[in-house]
């Protein structure tokens, strides 16, 4: 069992059915360069405490930069007998500085504080890629809402029409949680943002190694309290795949209002060429394709979530081997955020909205009985009887096949001496949303408040 890490007590090799089984490089050879810069980290903190002499330090140091280069341009790849990228890597680093040298960095470290450490590692970078993406979005839908500044819709609660609103206070809706997402992975890196390395297999180590070096190489502002929870705990992870998922899940509902925009019956929006689909047999269609797979990749990321979770559930301390499974999910969830986002954001950033439709529509169905009740509440009616009167209103409308502003003074006067003619001053869509000035409200004055207001918390950040 040559170039293994733990043949010795072995009278035979592995089979080649546990090898296939067990095998996780076709994974996590994507940690390689982790896995490198926590050996340069390790290799310092065996020299600090006199495991290493200088020049060996130097020797060794370079080799693993060598590997780095090598991973990076592909000359240098796990063979099939790898089990892991750890591994694999301490082969590779024999073969360049000399088993004497190489089979030193190994001691005072197991690949149980390692892997939990570089998937923290690889976790943090992305965390950052995922911002910025998300920052793209953020902006994208801004854009929208500020090219649109006074454009109104129908506003709706289950699906029906319910409230006239500005479109931009709608896309600005969709914003906030976003911002959110954002700030929970600021706030996930201050719990991922501490050093396994130096936990050992489980228990620590004996060596007198200084974690803190290794942390602070890394770029950790702390060392993990507790070697067990160090090597044994995915929590960080699951937090990760639960934000990863988050963010599909709001990706997802603006997703589903653009494929319903995007119906002949809506008719609200028209996606740009670049970023829809057509039909390999029905020539004239345009598919919202993106919006699609966003929605479909939302439930791919709730299962990355569900399928981690159930992995860690009752797993006993500390390191077991099914804590390898891990990987694959949040890497899953990673990859697709990284190809999903950009599209999306090309896909909002070209939306072209049919302002008049939404504006046709934004009157319909009664939205505004609202405004009628509010304003006899303005005429101190009391809100029950307000919202009694502006019913019979509907229901005579709905009876007549009219709109609310197209009763007759006459008739208004016969459902409620209340309704007096001045109440036409808020059957108006703009007159209803100019209306709706309390805080957060859709007035256009609050919408501008708003997006200066999102403006600058993105950019606070
Ligand atoms: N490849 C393992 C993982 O991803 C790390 C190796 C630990 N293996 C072990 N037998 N202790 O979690």
């Amino acid at each position: 069992n040559e170039g293994s890490l733990w043949g010795a007590r072995f009278a035979s090799g592995p089979s080649p059915e546990l090898q296939a089984l067990s095998r996780s490089t076709q994974f996590d050879w994507r940690l390689a360069p982790y896995d490198i810069a926590g050996s340069k980290a390790h290799a310092r903190a065996l020299a600090a405490a006199g495991y290493l002499d200088d020049g060996e330090l130097t020797t060794m140091v370079a080799g693993l930069d060598t590997l780095l280069t090598a991973v990076a341009n592909g000359e240098l790849v796990a063979a099939d007998g790898d089990e892991d990228v750890h591994g694999a890597l301490e082969g590779a680093l024999i073969s360049a500085v000399g088993p004497e040298l190489g089979g030193k960095l190994r001691a005072g470290r197991s690949r149980n504080d390692q892997i939990a450490t570089l998937v923290r590692l690889f976790l943090i970078d992305h965390a950052d890629r995922i911002r910025a993406l998300l920052v793209d979005l953020i902006d994208a839908l801004a854009a929208q809402a500020s090219s649109h500044g006074d454009a109104v819709m129908p506003g709706r609660t289950h699906l029906q029409h319910a409230q006239p609103v500005l479109l931009a206070h709608h896309l600005l809706a969709h914003c906030w949680p976003m911002v959110r997402d954002i700030e929970r992975l600021a706030d996930w890196g201050r719990r991922v943002d501490a050093s396994p390395y130096g936990s050992g297999a489980l228990a620590g180590n004996t060596l007198g190694l200084d974690a803190e070096l290794v942390a602070t190489e890394l770029g950790f502002s702390r060392v993990v309290e507790n070697s067990i929870d160090g090597t044994a705990s995915r929590d960080v992870v699951a937090e990760f795949a639960f934000i990863a998922a988050q963010i599909g899940i709001d990706l997802s509902r603006v997703a589903e209002e653009i494929i319903l925009w995007n119906t002949r019956e809506f008719g609200f929006v028209r996606l740009d060429d670049g970023f829809s689909t057509g039909s390999s047999i029905m020539p004239q269609k345009k598919n919202p394709d993106i919006a699609e797979l966003a929605r479909g990749k939302a439930g791919r990321l709730i299962g990355n979530l569900t399928g981690l979770l159930a992995t860690i559930k009752a797993l006993p301390l500390a390191y077991n081997r099914d804590l390898q499974e891990d990987k694959e999910p949040v890497f899953d969830s990673v990859d697709t955020l990284e190809v999903l986002l950009p599209a999306f954001t090309g896909m909002v950033a070209t939306l072209r909205f049919d302002i008049d439709r939404m504006a046709e529509l934004a009157p319909q169905g009664f939205s505004l009985a609202t405004d009628v009740a509010d304003w006899l509440v303005r005429q101190r009616v009391p809100f029950r009887d307000a919202h009694e009167i502006s019913g019979a209103l509907v229901r005579y409308c709905e009876e007549n096949g009219l709109e609310l502003h197209e009763v007759p003074d006459g008739e208004m006067a016969a459902i409620s001496l209340h309704l007096t003619a001045e109440v036409r001053e808020v059957l108006t869509v703009d007159g209803s949303i100019a209306s709706r000035d309390g805080a957060g409200g859709t007035a256009p004055v609050r919408v501008a408040e708003q997006l200066a207001a999102l403006t600058q918390r993105v950019r606070d950040l």
